[in-house]
């Protein structure tokens, strides 16, 4: 009788266990019968189980060039496997048709899950890296079979270099342009983006009223924008947020994913696309398609070497070593995701098996990444210490003045000579000395109950932590929220109350939030997006990392909108 009350219970445990909800977990493998198709992209029905993804050591190692750099073998080469995968039917997942459904499928949240409330949004998270990197080696993969050489690699779009030497990097490469009978051309390409434009890694259409960005200085700070970016401590900062099963995703992206690569694309969209007809649909694009809508993306074959050149930046990163290292978390290295391969099997391939490029038998050529030799920092006399370590300043400082004082601070540091050899206006810093703490003292922290801002620079000062902890400092904005329908470019500076939109060549510099309207989605009413920023190192760079307080500005670039926050603060991350 013992023995079958222990069995009961046993069973009615294990029935509660297949009941209940699994929050925090690795995603498992979509199914395509569960794909809702409200953006139209779901594949077509496939009952198949996928089957496990395995290595090819037998592959010969594939090296991606720079598209700059490639030859006339090559780009011929490269066209014909594009016209080969456009001629396929759509029916067929190999079709350029079928792979751009399939990543639109994985951005919209069309991937549902039975029991999940949520769909798979593999944008504006921690998989953002991963998942771009195994749709990119299947892509390729079909690629090199459609024109029989498993030697094909795809090339990478290198935007991220600025040199001013033939063949520039940070153009569309003129192959790409040529409109005639031309597989890699897309007729859906902004006019400012077409060679000899040069690309703007800050773009997002704000403030420009359909005028193409000044390409005086751009350069500059592109490069900026590049050693701003690449300069991510922390796997987060770098990936962006842990986003688990059954839970929302899509509001905390990574430094690059927002800042350059949502930039990227639609600066390459053309903001005109919705003055025409797609002939498919017999309906009206969306502004910015292709490139500048995640539901159209792919279309464009520019979409791949815009990825390769992401995914060439991540290998470098990690590649650069310290504490650059990939998130160790079981629920990111064991969820799956399924594609097709060039065979057309349904393959199921988990995050642990695309981070190791020699296993998926493919390199990048060596390129010299010119946004790493910004000249270093000359910090002030100050050793650096340990991340979190500082030493209080002898006294407290006065009680911060009123919230409506801030709008002055600006003005008064703009209009108040600052003794010492910081009164140069030449230099960045006004911080160096003894106006730190003035500019910590007149900084007030913000109100509990929210802040918002608008063209005016907001200026406020956040306590740091008091325990020392094992990780980077970094400061996260919480539920952040404007008009999403609107496009919004916020930089963020460091103890730099006057800073204008040219302080970004300071080393005061230490953040960038693009928001790229996509006229394709519409967010939820309650959507909001979580804001990480890395401190440690800005810190060091400008011999700060002993203060107690960080003094922070954010000034909108171009855009005009009415930006909320909840809060920010600042956090240890050991990712
Ligand atoms: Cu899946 Cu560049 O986007």
């Amino acid at each position: 009788m013992k023995l079958i009350c222990v069995l009961l219970e046993l069973l009615v445990v294990v029935v509660l266990l297949m009941c209940a909800q699994v929050y925090g977990a690795p995603f498992p493998a979509p199914q395509i019968r569960y794909c809702s198709n409200t953006t139209g992209c779901c594949p077509p029905p496939d009952a198949r189980v996928p089957v496990d993804f395995f290595f090819q050591p037998g592959l010969p190692m594939r090296v991606r060039s720079a598209a700059q750099f490639v030859d006339g073998k090559y780009i011929a080469k490269y066209r014909k496997a594009y016209a080969a995968m456009r001629a396929l039917p759509r029916s067929d997942p190999r079709s350029l048709y079928a792979q751009a459904q399939l990543h639109c499928a994985y951005c919209g949240g069309a991937f549902k899950y039975k029991g999940s409330a949520w769909g798979l949004e593999i944008h504006g998270g921690w998989f953002f890296f991963a998942w771009h990197r195994a749709f990119l080696y299947f892509h390729e993969r079909i690629l090199a079979s459609l024109i029989r050489d498993h030697t094909f690699a795809l090339p990478f779009w290198n935007w991220d270099n600025q040199l001013p030497i033939e063949p520039l990097g940070n153009i569309i490469p003129c192959y790409f342009d040529e409109v005639d009978n031309n597989p890699l051309y897309s007729p859906n390409r902004a006019q400012c983006a077409r060679p000899p434009n040069i690309v703007d890694l800050a773009y997002t259409g704000a403030g420009l009223n359909g005028e193409c960005p000044d390409m005086e200085g751009l350069q500059d700070s592109n490069g900026e924008i590049m050693r701003l970016q690449m300069s991510a401590e922390t796997a987060r900062l770098f990936h962006g947020n842990p986003y688990r099963y059954n839970t929302r995703g899509g509001r905390s992206p990574g430094n690059m994913e927002r800042t350059p690569h949502g930039n990227v694309h639609v600066f390459a969209g053309d903001p005109l696309a919705d003055l025409r007809l797609n002939p498919d649909t017999q309906q009206k694009y969306a502004a910015y398609d292709d490139m500048g809508n995640l539901n159209r993306a792919a279309y464009d074959p520019l979409f791949y070497a815009h990825h390769t050149n992401l995914d060439r930046l991540w290998d470098f990163w990690i590649k650069q070593g310290g504490a650059h290292t990939d998130f160790s978390d079981p629920d990111y290295l064991n969820s799956k995701f399924i594609f097709y391969d060039e065979k057309q099997n349904l393959v199921s391939i988990q995050v642990s098996q695309v981070l190791d490029l020699d296993k998926l038998r493919y390199k990048y050529d060596d390129m010299i990444n010119p946004w790493l030799m910004e000249p270093p920092l000359d910090p002030p006399d100050e050793i650096a210490p340990s991340p979190s370590m500082y030493v209080p300043p002898p006294a407290p400082p006065a009680p911060p003045p009123e919230m409506g004082m801030m709008r002055t601070i600006a003005e008064a540091f703009a209009t108040e000579p600052s003794p010492g050899p910081t009164a140069d206006p030449t230099t960045c810093s006004p911080t160096f000395g003894p106006d730190v703490s003035r500019i910590i003292r007149y900084a007030p922290p913000l109100r509990k109950n929210g802040t918002q801002f608008s063209t005016t620079p907001l200026t406020f000062r956040v306590r740091r932590l008091d325990t020392t902890g094992k990780g980077f400092e970094v400061l996260t904005f919480s539920d952040l929220v404007m008009d999403w329908t609107e496009p919004a470019q916020i930089h963020a500076f460091l103890f730099l109350p006057n800073a204008t939109a040219a302080s970004i060549s300071c080393p005061e510099f230490f953040g960038t939030f693009s928001h790229i309207p996509e006229a394709a989605r519409t967010r939820p009413k309650d959507f909001s997006m979580t804001w990480t920023l890395g401190l440690t190192t800005r810190l060091r760079e400008i011999g700060k990392l002993h203060v107690r307080h960080v003094v922070v500005t954010l000034v909108q670039i171009g855009s005009e909108q009415l930006i909320r926050f909840q809060d920010a603060i600042i956090e240890i991350d050991s990712s």
